[in-house]
């Protein structure tokens, strides 16, 4: 038996893939995040599993529940909100178990940048505006390096997904005002997928107070960049004087 670290997607229960759903189905033993999985995405879970919110748990807590249950040979499934790779402290709970010897698989699931950005019916790569996808947070309670600083990626003026950081909007975009201009398009989208999302399109110069209006304190993707204006370059993939693998150019 395996431990299935599995993304459940950033809040719409038909936003699991396949895979992760089928596992907690089938699973003897669930541990989920509970302070932002949708409770949603477990219901379809065996009657007699044993369920875990892993909200009020240390890591060693996780750790036991998933050793013990591997020793009686159980199936575990642990199930991370969006994809577990991002802010998922899923790497801490691997090592582990690959020093104890307890076989382990991970199951991606739906970023809630992605989310963010289909729900505002957005592109991140526009030609000619970026070609590029920063995500990142900004320092707050844990550090960030200081060769991340937001100083230091808003030079790129890439299309940037900041987690985790809505809470400090303000200093946020002082921030990022040392290299975006004060008119880049900035979104702020709470909840993305859930029912009760909130969606807040703005500028830097005018989205914090948005966003204080709209009490949006956390749960918040904030999207900023060109991507969001309406000027770019048509796709050469798309183009018919451009050919490429699978189409000829009609004018060759
Ligand atoms: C600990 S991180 C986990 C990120 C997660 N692994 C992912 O791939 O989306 C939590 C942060 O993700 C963002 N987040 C998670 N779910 C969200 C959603 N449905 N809508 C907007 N932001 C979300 C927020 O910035 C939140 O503070």
């Amino acid at each position: 038996m395996k431990v299935y670290f599995i993304g459940a997607g950033p809040g719409d229960p038909e936003l699991i893939t396949l895979k992760g759903a089928k596992k907690i189905a089938e699973a003897d033993i669930i541990i989920y995040a509970g302070s932002l999985v949708n409770k949603e995405v477990i219901e379809k879970r065996k009657k007699e599993a044993e369920v875990y919110n892993s909200a009020s748990m240390t890591l060693d807590e996780v750790i036991e529940v998933m050793e013990k249950g591997i020793k009686k040979g159980k199936l575990i499934a642990r199930v991370h909100t969006g994809d577990p790779s991002i802010y998922g402290a899923i790497r801490e709970q691997m090592d582990i178990l690959e020093e104890k010897g307890i076989e382990y698989e991970v199951i991606p699931g739906v970023s809630s940048f992605l989310a963010a950005a289909a729900s505002i019916k957005k592109e991140f790569t526009l030609p000619g505006v970026s070609q590029t996808i920063i995500l990142t947070r900004m320092e707050g309670r844990t550090p960030v390096p200081e060769k991340e600083s937001i100083e230091a990626l808003a030079k790129h003026r890439a299309t940037m997904c900041l987690f985790l950081s809505v809470h400090m909007i303000q200093k946020l975009v002082d921030r990022l005002l040392t290299s975006y201009s004060p008119d880049t398009p900035i979104a702020v989208i709470q909840k993305a997928s859930w029912k009760d999302e909130k969606i807040v399109m703005g500028t830097l110069e005018n989205i914090a107070d948005k966003v204080e209006k709209a009490e949006i304190k956390k749960t918040a993707q904030i999207l900023v960049g060109d991507f969001l204006g309406d000027k770019y370059e048509l796709s050469k993939l798309y183009d018919k004087n451009f050919s490429h693998e699978y189409r000829k150019a009609k004018n060759e």
